[in-house]
């Protein structure tokens, strides 16, 4: 049986996941002569033995295609909830189905959660490797995810353009930004467009502190500011509800927390409509009207930047050396020029948050970018 190796997409569709399969499709088949099969919809597919034979035919023409040719889910791998409602431990299945095609490897394209999913499958013996993708750039391990730079494209366009309203109505221009629980596409978008005001989750923000920036460039003749906002971003006061439920939930027995984490599943709710409230409050505190732009999924959407385009095309490559030398069990990482195999067990579960001495940081308050503290 020719030497033969799976590959599946995970977690969010994010630009560049294309030209990750057809970098690890065409380099196993034509460096190594391998068979590669695309399992649909990722870990589910898996599961459900449900794939194609990827022919070199497949893989022409994605390159520049967005989202994944392949289909993707969020399931957990030990947690997959069937038809019934019912929650059962999948790897037995998946592990049968690995063993079935003789799979040399399992190659997951995914983020911080596929990384999660990918050591449990490694723990109950898959041969599996990640390659890191999510527009979010939180993973850790890796320098930088795919999907990411094309995100910060879209998003900062998207900050250019609001300038235009924003100056001539003499508005606060509310945008936010996605980037799940951290703050790398705000601040990359933020500081790239000239913003005037970036609020990231790793800050919480002072609402008031906040508005006196915005009062003080008005003062200084700018009756308009640009302030763009993570999706995750939250006040001081709401941080300080979130930590104090947290620790509840860390030192509660079992009813309580379920108690605990219906609240703070309110909570969140709650603060999905954050960045309506932040605008509104802002217009009370400064007299500036304002409106509020959510990018939403558009930041995801789309050909891949060619920056993406080439980080993908060398991890995916890389990612077949690897197989082909027999490793796995790793985070096929971008670490500076180099390309890294790095233990999923060091870093599935760990999020990359923005530090607070980052370069883009220290530039943001250089220029006197208010960061809501
Ligand atoms: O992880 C990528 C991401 O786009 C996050 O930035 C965002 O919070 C989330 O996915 C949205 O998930 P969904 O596409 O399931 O709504």
């Amino acid at each position: 049986m020719a030497r033969t190796i799976g590959i599946l997409t995970a977690g969010g569709d994010s630009p560049g996941l294309n030209a990750a399969i057809r970098a690890v499709g065409k380099a196993a088949q034509r460096a190594y002569g391998m068979e590669v099969l695309g399992f649909k919809d990722g870990f589910l597919g898996l599961m459900q033995n449900r794939f194609e034979r990827l022919q070199s035919d497949d893989l022409s023409g994605i390159l520049t295609r967005g989202g994944t040719v392949l289909g993707t889910s969020r399931i957990k791998v030990d947690r997959v909830e069937t038809e019934s409602g019912r929650r059962i431990d999948g790897r037995a299945k998946m592990r049968e189905v690995v063993e079935m095609h003789e799979l040399e490897a399992l190659v997951c394209l995914g983020g911080d959660g596929t990384a999660k999913n990918a050591l449990k499958l490694a723990d109950a013996g898959i041969p599996v490797l990640t390659l890191p993708k999510t527009i979010d750039n939180d993973v850790a391990g890796t320098d930088i995810t795919f999907g990411f730079d094309t995100a910060l494209n879209i998003a900062t366009e998207a900050v250019d353009r609001l300038h235009s309203t924003a100056h001539s109505h003499h508005r606060i221009m509310v945008v936010e930004i996605m980037g799940h629980s951290v703050g790398w596409l705000a601040l990359g978008a933020g500081l790239a467009g000239g913003a005037d005001v970036i609020l990231i989750p790793e800050i919480p923000y002072d609402v008031e502190a906040v508005a006196s920036s915005i009062s003080a460039r008005r003062a200084a003749g700018s009756a308009f500011s640009i302030v763009a906002v993570a999706e995750g971003a939250i006040s001081r006061d709401d941080a300080t509800i979130r930590d104090s439920m947290e620790s509840q939930m860390n030192s509660a027995d079992k009813p309580e927390k379920n108690a605990i984490k219906k609240k703070m599943k309110e909570f969140e709710g709650v603060r999905a409509g954050g960045t309506a409230q932040l605008a509104s409050t802002l217009t009370g505190l400064t007299g500036l009207e304002a409106r509020i732009t959510i990018l939403g999924h558009v930041q995801r959407g789309g050909t891949p930047s060619p920056a993406d385009r080439l980080l993908a095309t060398r991890l995916g490559t890389a990612c077949v050396d690897f197989i082909a030398e027999g490793t796995h069990g790793v985070l096929v990482a971008a670490i500076g020029e180099t390309t890294e195999a790095v233990p999923l067990k060091k870093v599935a579960g760990k999020t990359k948050r923005v530090p607070m001495d980052h370069p883009w940081v220290e530039s943001a308050r250089h220029l006197g970018i208010s960061l809501g503290d």
